[in-house]
């Protein structure tokens, strides 16, 4: 028995490209812990961009097959495994250049217009990244109307405890599996809030230094509606990944949709893609109903030089499960709905590890972890 060639497999493997990286998954520093048996088995880890990958099956046949064709190898042991890479900084101003500790990716949900369901899409984002094993918060930073602790079903307040170095910090309780932060945890009741000028940036500013995320892969980050002074003091405040759109199909009024526009590339964070909710209703007899009309998500995308990236319909139990505080992708799990939301969260964490990807230089092979036994 010929024992397989350890740089021959290597060779096989770099013939396998991530389809959305477009490079081989050797030149990633994809591909952890090869090691190559007397007896013909072949192990090692893929270790992918994102826990959310759409491709992780195909990817793990495509390397499956290619490590096959060489000589002698007769088992293939395969573990799929996931390492979220930061990338570079958007925005500016000082936490900008650091971020926030322990976050690799902020992803904003924002919309021109109020009401089009951004917080359903933030809870059920964040919900879905979390259930494909992602470590994540849901950072509520609509402060005049703040819903997310509601909809996420958070009775809990923030722990406030005193760090050393970093003061009074705040501990954000988790629901489903995703840690929140929301201003509706410091107001009492139903009282309005009234924030302006430096108020303002002062309680944003705390937002995004006093609280304890500990380790996140995302953040998902709930704006206001509008593109007023709360989303540019935030995006000029962060580093965002990017930012995901969320519309109605009906046509938008152009003049939103420009200073939408100009708000982001000004701050230079790029459109992810772009969520079109309510995008139909399906009657009891079956037949579906375009109440919003249609439209409004392309014509959205194209303005941004983007994509679609999923089409919402318009459900009841979706609002009923904000209204209860289970995301539909826990509360129906195998409905329409939650589908689309999970697949809508794949969709989102591959635009990010793309990007990532696109920033970062490729990382070196890492040597250490090859080993021939
Ligand atoms: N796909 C959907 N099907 C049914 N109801 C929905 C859907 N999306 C959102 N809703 C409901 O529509 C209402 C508005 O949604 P949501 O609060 O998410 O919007 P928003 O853009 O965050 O609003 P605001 O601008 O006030 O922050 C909520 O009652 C929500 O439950
Ligand atoms: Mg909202």
């Amino acid at each position: 028995m010929k024992k397989p060639d350890f740089d021959a497999v290597l060779n096989a493997l770099r013939t396998v490209n991530d389809p959305d990286l477009k490079r081989d998954l050797v030149t990633l520093g994809m591909i952890r812990d090869l090691k190559v048996f007397e007896d013909g088995k072949v192990a090692f880890r893929i270790v992918l961009t994102t826990p959310a990958c759409p491709l992780k099956e195909q990817i793990k046949s495509d390397a499956e097959r290619a490590v096959r064709t060489v000589e002698g190898v007769k088992v293939t042991e395969i573990v799929m495994d996931a390492e979220v890479r930061r990338n570079g900084k958007a925005g500016a101003g000082a936490l900008a250049e650091k971020g926030i500790p322990g976050v690799t990716h902020i992803i904003a949900v924002s919309s021109g217009k109020g009401g089009v369901g951004k917080s359903t899409v933030s809870v059920n984002l964040a919900t879905s990244l979390a259930l494909e094993g992602a470590k994540v918060g849901l950072l509520d930073a609509d402060i005049y109307g703040p819903n997310i602790p509601t909809m996420m079903g958070v009775t809990e307040n923030p722990k406030l405890f005193v760090d050393p170095e970093k003061g009074e910090m705040f501990v954000p309780p988790s629901s489903h599996g995703v840690k929140v932060m929301s201003m509706g945890f410091l107001i009492q009741g139903d009282q309005p809030v009234i924030w302006r000028g430096p108020m303002l940036h002062n309680i944003l500013n705390q937002f995004c230094t006093k609280v304890e995320w500990g380790e996140l892969d995302y953040l998902v980050l709930d704006l206001p509606p509008g593109t007023g002074d709360v989303q540019l003091s935030l995006a000029q405040m962060l580093p965002m990944t990017g930012a995901v759109i969320v519309t109605t199909p009906q046509e938008i009024s152009l003049q939103d949709v420009r200073k939408a526009l100009n708000m982001w590339e000004k701050v230079k964070v790029p459109a992810l893609g772009v969520v079109e909710n309510m995008s139909w209703f399906t009657a009891d007899d079956g037949k579906q109903y375009r109440i919003f009309g249609e439209g409004g998500g392309e014509l959205l995308a194209k303005k941004f030089n983007t994509r679609v990236l999923e089409k919402m319909p318009l459900v009841p139990a979706v609002r009923e499960g904000g209204d209860e505080g289970k995301p539909i992708v826990i509360r129906q799990p195998e409905s329409e709905a939650a589908t689309l939301f999970r697949s809508l969260a794949r969709k989102v964490a591959q635009e990010v590890a793309i990007r990532a990807a696109d920033e970062a230089a490729a990382p070196s092979l890492q040597i250490g972890n090859f080993q021939s036994t």
